[in-house]
């Protein structure tokens, strides 16, 4: 539904950014478990001249936080409940992309997102299952049961279910912008929301909160270049830092080899430490970026690198957390190009609904290394760089990339949920389409492999590969862990006959073109 919303601003005379701003609002609506004008995103933009930006609006940490409030409040309180919650950055985000690109006015890339939630859309079995299982948290905040429970039941499928706090909210953003959302009633809404639940988040907050320009990381790779998110997002820099890696074995070990998989997850596993060690909010901390994207780095990194895992193997089971991300790739037909990550954090975010005004808050706060060496929900372990402080924005892993060919001509848009997995994914898809030359359908549906350093474990995708392969890694001392499906790329490539847009097979997202 939110993609055929992108396509029918397209068809009205909009242009990628004013389709994605579409888009991000209508997910708000019809994918309340990612979407997310209470939560924060990132997105990179390449006009069709080729001057790239970034937008960051990722969730800041409350005036009132502070670095140890979780070691007093419980692990708990940084995923579930008023505490969790990031200053939200979405509206502020998504605002700020269409008042500097887009074409259309605001009420019309609003229009859509506003209809779907004054008039409902039919809940279909994943919506529904997917309601059903967040139910246990969404039931203890009455906004939300009252919201995603009616009768205490998820709706059922082919329901039609109606958000009109929702629409409220989403008219006074159509109305007065992003002061629409950071002043007036709905500020007031969420402060209220913030007494009731002993929550930090404050008018100051609100009105100070700004999205930010950035930009992109820049990162070349046999040939093609890459653009991505820089800090506030750790994405751009940790995928940058294996591609470098990888890119001195030439030409790659075949898919699915041990070869191949034992040096991806060597060059993941010293990606992911830097990563966890350097990389914060650069308005807090110095981020070592061209040291850790130059060639040399990864020269000596990958000389580190020999026949067997460099750690002493040690299998660690790491933990894992629900679907609240979601990806969106544009591209118009002048051929300018959006690739947008947004997220929540976890399922339904902090589950807490603001009453009144009919959405969910995140739980970004679980982003930060909130107990410094204890694993978070995605079982990172993230040091002092990454430490909670008031006003600061938690390190993320989105990645929304867009790729250029040889020649300097827009290649993919390419991006997806799924925590730290999601460089990885990234990673994996540039990978196969460029060394592995898969079609994108192929190199979406590609089974995938991943390591974060922490845990230290190799996860590969449940039934991708074959015991006999597993068996071998494991003989070269990678501890391999399988486990269900990841991810939901979302991407768009081009093609000899045009655009080929590519939806997970996994998830049920879907594409929409004309
Ligand atoms: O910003 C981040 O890195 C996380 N909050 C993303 C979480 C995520 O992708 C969960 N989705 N499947």
């Amino acid at each position: 539904m939110a993609s055929e919303v992108g396509k029918d601003i397209l068809r009205q005379g909009g242009n990628a950014v004013d389709a994605a701003v579409a888009v991000g609002f209508a997910l708000a609506v019809v994918h309340p478990e990612a979407g997310n004008i209470g939560g924060g995103g990132f997105m990179v933009i390449r006009p069709s001249n080729g001057q790239v930006q970034t937008l960051d609006y990722r969730e800041t940490a409350p005036a009132r936080a502070s670095r140890d409030m979780y070691l007093s409040a419980g692990p708990e309180a940084s995923v579930t409940g008023h505490l969790a919650a990031g200053v939200p950055g979405a509206v502020a985000g998504l605002t700020e992309a269409h008042r500097r690109y887009g074409r259309l006015p605001l009420s019309a890339v609003l229009e859509p997102a506003i209809r779907l939630a004054n008039e409902g859309f039919l809940i279909d079995e994943y919506r529904s299952a997917s309601i059903g299982e967040d139910s246990s948290r969404l039931v203890l905040f009455p906004a939300s049961r009252t919201t995603f429970l009616p009768n205490d039941r998820p709706p059922a499928p082919g329901s039609t279910f109606r958000q009109p706090e929702l629409g409220a909210t989403l008219e006074a953003v159509r109305d007065s912008g992003s002061a629409g959302f950071y002043r007036g009633w709905v500020a007031d809404l969420i402060v209220a929301e913030m007494r009731r639940g002993g929550g930090l988040i404050s008018h100051e907050d609100l009105g100070r909160y700004r999205a930010i320009w950035r930009d992109p990381i820049e990162v070349t790779y046999r040939g093609h270049t890459i653009y991505s998110m820089p800090p506030a997002s750790s994405g751009g820099v940790t995928m940058g830092e294996i591609l470098n890696i990888m890119e001195g074995y030439s030409p790659l070990p075949p898919f699915g080899s041990v070869a191949l998989m034992h040096r991806e997850a060597e060059a993941m596993r010293r990606a992911f430490t830097d990563r966890n060690r350097y990389l914060g909010d650069p308005g807090f901390v110095r981020n070592p970026v061209e040291r850790l994207l130059s060639k040399d780095y990864a020269a000596e990194l990958r000389k580190q690198i020999g026949e067997q895992a460099s750690v002493t193997p040690k299998f660690e089971a790491g933990m894992d957390a629900g679907a609240s991300t979601t990806h969106y790739s544009v591209v118009d037909a002048d051929g300018n190009a959006v690739s947008c990550t947004t997220t929540l954090n976890n399922s339904y975010g902090s589950a807490v609904t603001v009453t009144g005004a009919g959405f969910l808050l995140n739980d970004e706060m679980d982003d930060f290394a909130t107990s410094p060496g204890q694993p978070n929900m995605y079982g990172l372990v993230q040091g002092e760089a990454n430490a909670i402080a008031p006003g600061k924005r938690m390190l993320s892993a989105m990645t929304p990339s867009i790729v250029l060919d040889r020649n300097k001509q827009l290649y993919l848009v390419v991006g997806t949920p799924g925590g730290p997995k999601i460089i990885t994914m990234v990673y994996h898809v540039i990978s196969n389409v460029i060394d592995h030359r898969m079609s994108l359908p192929q190199a979406v549906e590609a089974p995938r492999n991943h390591h974060q350093a922490l845990p230290d474990s190799l996860q590969v995708e449940e039934g991708g590969f074959l015991t006999a392969t597993l068996d071998s890694l494991g003989g070269k001392g990678h501890g391999t862990w399988s486990r269900g499906l990841w991810g939901d790329v979302e991407a768009i490539i081009r093609t000899p006959g045009g655009w080929q847009g590519v939806s997970d097979p996994r998830r049920g997202g879907g594409g929409a073109g004309y």
